[in-house]
């Protein structure tokens, strides 16, 4: 049967990026790889200026009664003066939490022929492969209670909160030692144990759920310790699991690790396998509509798709392949450009990864 696919482009390069996304998606479809059905839906800024609302019921909607749903980026400065609950930003959280999606997958993978576009020495990086598993759904981002406030004394007093339930602990856990278990077996708790409450009942929860996975290797690093060995020797990483904004933090800095935070993909997972697959990069407002966006992280999310949500991992396989064939023939967007490489804008980028699969 047909697989359902929703795909929101969103805001800044967003439509650029999906649009190469889809020509992979259509050429698998047309040799008869994957079966797919694509529908399009507004969600974030473009929304907003739509009717009033970055995620509108009928996105949100659409996202549920749909099998993935590929995601491009959302957010820019045009819409940064919006109250906070009409911000674009609102558009992508309300989707994580609309649809559960609780474990959100984001890969640092350094292919071979960019070892030299990262700011770390090359000695480094080479061989880098660390898959963060970060919470999505609950955490700061979500805790309540959440405000600005004024107080009698007339001072403004801000305040998040950062809790977790045992159960998203340990339901997050089980989804890194599952992908662990497929990899190296080493799974790296991050937490700050030290100082907050809630995150030294997450180690102990990791610790409790780890007695299910003989196999796996866990250890406990605190958040700070963990960004700085990020950086002085990232290899050491398998899986590294922690709370949403650990998560939000560690992956744009693993991220660069890699070169470009434009090669990079991720995909968020509900309890049923239905999942978002986006570029782990944002908008880039300032080169939207210029043709010149690295569209690999985009569809390298498609890959994470049809491999995560749609059962095609083999279509996952070659695209991920094609992905590598394309860089070794020397193309590079901007973002990735180096010395005696061939420069390409978005579209030429796209056009290569399809002229690759079909080869
Ligand atoms: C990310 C982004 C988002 C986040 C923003 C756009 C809300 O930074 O997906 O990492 O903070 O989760
Ligand atoms: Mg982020």
């Amino acid at each position: 049967m047909s697989k359902k696919i929703l795909v929101l482009a969103g805001d800044g390069i967003g439509p650029e990026i999906v649009a190469e996304a889809i020509k992979v998606l259509d050429a698998l479809q047309a040799e008869g790889a994957i079966d797919v059905t694509m529908e399009e839906a507004l969600v974030g800024g473009a929304a907003y200026d739509d009717c009033g609302d970055p995620l509108p019921a009928a996105t949100l909607e659409a996202a549920k009664a749909s099998d993935a749903v590929l995601l491009g980026a959302v957010g820019g400065p045009k819409w940064e003066p919006l109250h906070f609950s009409k911000r674009p930003e609102r558009g992508l959280l309300g989707l994580r939490a609309g649809l559960g999606l609780f474990a959100n997958l984001r890969p640092a993978f350094l292919y071979p022929q960019l070892a030299d576009a990262s700011t770390l020495k090359s000695e480094v990086v080479s061989g880098l492969d660390i898959m963060i598993v970060r919470e999505l759904t609950g955490g700061i981002y979500f805790g309540e209670p959440r405000g600005v406030e004024t107080l009698e004394s007339g001072e403004r007093y801000g305040y998040n909160t950062l809790c977790y339930k045992e159960s998203e602990v340990e339901r997050i856990c089980r989804v890194a030692y599952d992908i662990a278990m497929k990899r190296g077996k080493r799974v790296c708790s991050v937490d700050k144990a030290n100082v907050l409450e809630v995150t030294e009942m997450w180690r102990e929860v990791a610790i409790e759920t780890a007695a299910d996975y003989p196999e796996i290797e866990l250890s406990h690093m605190y958040v700070d310790n963990a960004s700085m060995q990020l950086v002085r020797a990232p290899k050491q990483f398998d899986v590294m699991v922690t709370t949403n904004m650990f998560g939000d933090i560690l992956s744009d800095c693993a991220a660069m690790l890699t070169g470009s935070i434009g090669m990079l993909p991720s995909a968020s997972l509900n309890a049923e396998g239905q999942g978002m697959y986006e570029p782990i990069h944002g908008s880039a407002p300032d080169i939207a509509g210029r043709g010149i966006a690295n569209p690999l992280a985009t569809i390298l999310s498609v890959a994470m798709m049809l491999r995560y949500s749609l059962d095609a991992g083999e279509a996952a396989d070659r695209i991920e392949a094609a992905v590598s064939k394309v860089l070794d023939q020397g193309l590079r967007t901007g973002d990735i450009m180096s010395e005696g490489m061939r420069q390409v804008g978005t579209a030429e980028m796209g056009d290569a990864v399809v002229a690759a699969l079909r080869a």
